[in-house]
């Protein structure tokens, strides 16, 4: 298995550029679906997840053409609406085909995902919002099976705000009969960039971005050519890691406005950053100082920044509260940090953060995504060497973060 070495204390400078988004990437490749033209997808970031999503897809039938950042599909034949368990539980977001599958086809058979390492992560309200929109729906051996006629369309409240089950009843939406109006809906920006696309294939979508979304549904949609946001959270991670490390750095091909929260709390912390059409520039010049972060849906504070942040605040001076409001398991990261010697309490959904002057290096263990992203931070501004094992997590959701940060200075390196 491989593992990432890691020997702390260089600060990182330099620039890097943004990825393309994996979670905007994720729900556009399952939007061909809904089209039997081709969709070419540009900003493709090359990570684990995107490849299992092709991967479900050409199982499904669909014919992938694929060229470094760039994706044809085209779902013209699509032999089984079939998405099976051996490709779900090893990605949620496989989830993402069900409302495609059953507004096109009239049937779909997705394997439920079951819980995963940061939280149970039902998906009552995807399956409740189709039920709504007339689709038939079992739970039959683990498998949600659905059958529509044609879906039609309705208004629907989510009493959660979901990202994924947003995305999901939109897609769906685009080929019901009627109108269908979404609340409570998602505003994350990866939301946006899906419902830009399914209007670029002509899909009739308005208040996307805001909390309700109403689509008019077509007969049909078109082909697309479509490129990818970039990726907020890799880069909030970066500026994260570049704050922690007491360095300057500059992102290229950033999602500047969707960084607002992120941005903020580093301004707390004492980081000095410029921020201009699709460039950022931080700077840190002393220790960061303790900043307390509550996440919440868009535009609060990211879940999938939280970790990141206890890894800042473990070297920060004073105490910090990060509380997770979104998903009830998300600190396995603490344990972890915990054996580089962070002091860190868990007082229910509140990590209480207490900044050391330094951390120790040690090997540790990535969890899921964003823990392994936390542990990398710490692991570069923890003295010695620290060796990160399974970071297979981290390949999930970063591209070639070896070479990125070691073009920023880190010294750190995959390992077997
Ligand atoms: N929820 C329900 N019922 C549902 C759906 C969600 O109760 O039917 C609850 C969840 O259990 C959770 C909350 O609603 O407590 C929010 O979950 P959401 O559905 O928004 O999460 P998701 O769509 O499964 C996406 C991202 C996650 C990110 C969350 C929150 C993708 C592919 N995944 O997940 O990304 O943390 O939104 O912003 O878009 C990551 O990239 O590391 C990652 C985990």
């Amino acid at each position: 298995m491989q593992k990432l070495s890691i020997q702390g204390g260089t600060r990182l400078a330099g620039e890097v550029r943004v990825a393309g988004a994996k979670n905007a990437a994720l729900p556009i490749l399952a939007a061909c679906l809904l089209t039997a033209a081709p969709v070419r997808i540009s900003n493709v970031p090359q990570l684990n997840d995107v490849r299992t999503m092709v991967k479900l897809l050409q199982r499904m039938g669909v014919a992938v053409e694929a060229h470094a950042h760039a994706v044809t599909l085209d779902a013209r034949h699509v032999a089984e609406p079939f998405a099976p368990y051996d490709l779900v539980k090893t990605m949620r977001a496989s989830i993402l085909t069900l409302g495609p599958l059953v507004a096109r086809f009239g049937e779909a058979r997705v394997s439920l995902p079951g819980g995963c390492a940061i939280g149970e992560r039902p998906v009552d309200l995807h399956i409740k919002g189709l039920t709504a929109m007339g689709a038939e729906i079992a739970i039959e051996s683990g498998y949600i099976h659905a059958k529509a006629r044609r879906l039609e369309g309705t208004r629907i409240f989510m009493d959660t705000v979901t990202v994924t089950g947003t995305e999901n009843l939109m897609m769906a939406a685009c080929l019901a009969q009627g109108t269908t109006v979404l609340e409570n809906a998602a505003r994350e920006p990866e939301v946006i960039d899906l419902a830009r696309c399914l209007v670029a294939m002509g899909a009739k979508i308005r208040g996307h971005g805001s909390d309700v979304i109403t689509i008019e549904g077509v007969s049909a949609l078109f082909g697309v050519e479509h490129a990818v946001m970039p990726d907020r959270i890799e880069a909030g991670t970066f500026l994260a890691a570049a704050a922690a490390t007491r360095g300057e750095v500059t992102l290229t091909g950033a999602p500047v406005e969707s960084l607002d929260a992120v941005m903020e709390k580093l301004r707390e912390a004492g980081a000095r950053i410029e921020a201009a059409d699709s460039t950022v520039r931080l700077s840190m010049a002393a220790r960061p100082k303790a900043v307390s972060v509550r996440t919440a849906p868009h535009p609060g504070f990211p879940t999938d920044m939280q970790a990141q942040f206890i890894a800042l605040n473990t070297v920060a001076e004073g105490t910090a509260l990060v509380t997770e409001t979104i998903f009830e398991n998300r600190f396995m990261h603490v344990q972890e940090l915990r054996r580089l010697g962070a002091h860190i309490d868990i007082q229910g959904n509140t990590a209480v953060v207490h900044g050391m002057e330094a951390l120790a290096g040690a090997t540790v263990m990535a969890t899921d995504l964003r823990a392994s992203a936390s542990l990398v931070i710490a692991g570069l501004v923890a003295d010695g060497t620290t060796v990160i094992d399974r970071i297979y997590h981290l390949d999930r959701g970063y591209e070639h973060i070896e070479s990125r940060l070691g073009e920023l200075g880190a010294r750190i390196a995959r390992v077997a």
